[in-house]
Order: structure tokens, then sequence, then C-alpha cells
């Protein structure tokens, strides 16, 4: 491992690849001059009418689009083979399948154009998004990463000193706007339409519960509050009104009362968070971090008791090729790589990496 002197001494252009879900995302980042280029290409019609993402058409996908796509983002930051000198791809969490496509084509890449390569953990890429812009947020703080298949808190000390302090016992936060979207007939994925069906939602009409917030801990449950949307589906058809007559307000009301329950429990849990870590600076990443209700709320409750909160910017919340590019190329910086093993891995505990230094 390098000493830190040594890791803030060289410089490094990394090319990144992202393929673990249904996004294709490729990126180059250099270590001086930051992002370079980026382009993302997105499934979501592919899978929009099986109502939720099919694996293997995303591999199949993935295939067809990476390499096209990386040639773009060559093209784009004026770069030649001979510029990359380090390459970072998705090792998991995700997908199988998904995962293997852009393993197998980072690792080939990289052996062709005599390289380095790393797999790099996608909660540690989202983690890091914020620091993509140019003033980032400084260690330590809290990170809250909400996507669409984690919802954790972690005490965060270093790059690869993490410490999960709560998770979701069930649904991740995304998927629950997802499994909710769907039982209101909305498209897949749910959670951008159920923050803009929730804009015209009448305040009060139907309450749901905050769950596990009256009793103490930082985990998460949100499976209730399918149930809880199920059961508020229910009550109209009884007091008559059919499948197909459930009105638009009926289910703005209901997506407007669910995303504030939602909204509400993180609140509470991440002014939990930062009470038992004394600290003062929150991130918040992953795909429903670019929800607009969730940052009004952390706002105002960051503004009332003065701490700091950071996100990514809006186009790097979601699934991204930068975030990964980002986090690789400090942990090529430090001198980690891969072995000559290939492998993905679609589960995989982010408390397991290593620290980038010793400290
Ligand atoms: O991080 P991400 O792109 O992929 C995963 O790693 O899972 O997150 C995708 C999730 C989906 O569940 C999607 O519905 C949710 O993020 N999402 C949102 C919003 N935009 C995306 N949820 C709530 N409000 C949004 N504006
Ligand atoms: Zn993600």
């Amino acid at each position: 491992m390098l000493k830190l002197e040594e890791v803030h001494e060289r410089v490094m252009r990394v090319l990144g690849i992202e393929t673990s879900c249904d996004e294709t995302g490729i990126a180059i980042y250099d270590s001086d001059a930051g992002l370079l280029a980026d382009a993302l290409y997105s499934q979501v019609e592919i899978h929009q009418k099986y109502g939720g993402v099919v694996p293997e058409l995303a591999s199949r996908d993935h295939i067809r689009k990476t390499l096209p796509l990386i040639k773009e983002v060559m093209d784009k930051a004026g770069c030649s083979k001979g510029d990359i000198d380090g390459l970072a791809y998705t090792a998991g969490p995700g997908l199988a399948g998904a995962l293997l496509v852009g393993a197998s084509i980072g690792r080939a890449l990289g052996m062709t154009w005599n390289i380095p390569t790393l797999g790099v953990h996608h909660m540690e890429g989202h983690l890091l998004a914020p620091l993509l812009e140019e003033n980032g947020p400084s260690f330590p703080f809290v990170a809250l990463l909400v996507s669409g298949g984690h919802t954790q808190l972690v005490e965060v000390e270093a790059i690869g000193v993490y410490r999960l302090i709560g998770e979701s016992l069930d649904d991740a936060a995304g998927e629950a706007f997802d499994k909710v979207a769907k039982m209101l007939g909305l498209p897949y994925p749910g959670g951008p339409h159920i923050a803009r069906l929730a804009e015209s939602g009448e305040p009060g009409r139907f309450t749901f519960p905050r769950p596990m917030t009256n009793r103490p801990g930082l985990d998460f449950s949100f499976s209730g509050l399918k149930t809880f949307t199920l059961n508020s589906i229910h009550q109209l058809l009884e007091e008559g009104m059919s499948t197909e007559e459930l009105d638009q307000q009926s289910k703005a009301d209901i997506a407007h009362a669910f995303q504030e329950a939602v909204v509400d429990t993180m609140r509470i849990k991440c002014q939990r968070a930062l009470k038992q870590t004394g600290m003062n600076t929150l991130v918040i990443a992953g795909g429903v971090s670019a929800n607009q209700r969730l940052r009004e709320v952390l706002g105002l409750m960051a503004e009332a008791e003065g701490f700091e909160i950071r996100y990514p910017q809006l186009q790097y919340c979601t699934d991204n090729g930068a975030m990964i590019a980002y986090a690789g190329c400090q942990r090529l910086l430090a001198g980690q790589h891969d072995d000559l093993s290939i492998l993905a891995k679609p589960r995989w505990g982010l408390e397991s990496l290593p620290a980038l230094q010793e400290i």
C-alpha cells in the first residue's frame, strides 16, 4: 500500500464501466483534471413492459452497448487507448450476468491495453459520487445510501473505512417506490413517477406510518408501506369505486402520503445517525437521493440544526459510470488492482472493502 504523499503525487486517468443493473454507464476520470467525459444508456424502455428489470435482457443489452459507449466517451474526451492509465468496472453488488459483462469487457481491455484494472463496489461508487464535485464533502461524514437495491446508513471515516450503522431489514427505499408505483398503475421505475404524482396530492387524506421510528436504532423497514398502500386502495374500492375508476386525485393522495412517510422516516433516522456519531456532515446518494421532497425536508432540518448536507449532481444520483471511474481512480492511485482471477460479486458487503491507505 502506498503512503499518503505518494498517492497524491501521482496523476491517473481511469476509464469507468458500470453495468450492474439496467444502465450502461461509461466515464473517464482524471485525478488532476476531474471528469473528462461520460455517457449513459438506460434500458428503461426494454424493461418497462415487464414492470421491472429482466436480468437476462439486461445482460444482453449491456453486451450490445458497452463497447460502442466506450468508444463514444473516448472520442468525447479526445482520448486514445494510450491515454488511459487504469480501468475500473462495477464488480458488485448487482445482477450476476450484467456484472459479468462489465467485468469481462473491463478485464479484457485492461489486458489488451496493458493497464491495471479494478473491480469497484457499486455502493462505494454511489457513496463517493458527491466527491466528483470540485468542492466535495470532507471526511468524516454520515452517508445515507438510498437506491433500488439498498438503504444503508454508513459512518464514513475515509475511503474504504466504512461502518454500517443502519440498513433496511426488508425492501430498499427505491424498491418500495417502485412497488407502490406498480400498485398505482405507474410505469417502472416508479420513483420519479410517484414524486411527480405526489405533487398534486392532498395532504392529510391518508396518513401512512413512519416504520421503526418509535423505537431506538437506525434500521429501516419499508415493506409495511406497501401493505398500507394496498389497504388504502381497498378502502376506496369498498367505498364503491371500481379499480378503473380509482381516480387520479385518489392516486395522487396515496402517492403523497407514501412519499411523506418515506421522507419523514429518513429524516428521523438521519437526525439520529448524526446525533449518535457526533458528525455534522450528511451525504445522501443513490437513485432516491434525486427525490426533491427528500431534499427539501432534509434541507430544512439541516438549516434548523446547523449541519451540512451534500448530494451528488442530479445525473450522478442514479447509476452512472462517473462514480465508478472516480472510486476506481482513488483505489488504483493507492496501488490497489485486480489479480488474474475474474470475479463478479452479486452480494458484497461494503464493510469488507480495504482502506485506501492506513489511517
Ligand atoms: O441507484 P439507482 O439508479 O440504482 C440502483 O443501484 O438500484 O436507483 C434506482 C432507484 C429506483 O428504485 C428508482 O425508482 C429510484 O431510484 N428513484 C427515485 C427517484 N429517482 C430514482 N425515487 C424517488 N424519487 C426520485 N426522484
Ligand atoms: Zn445504484
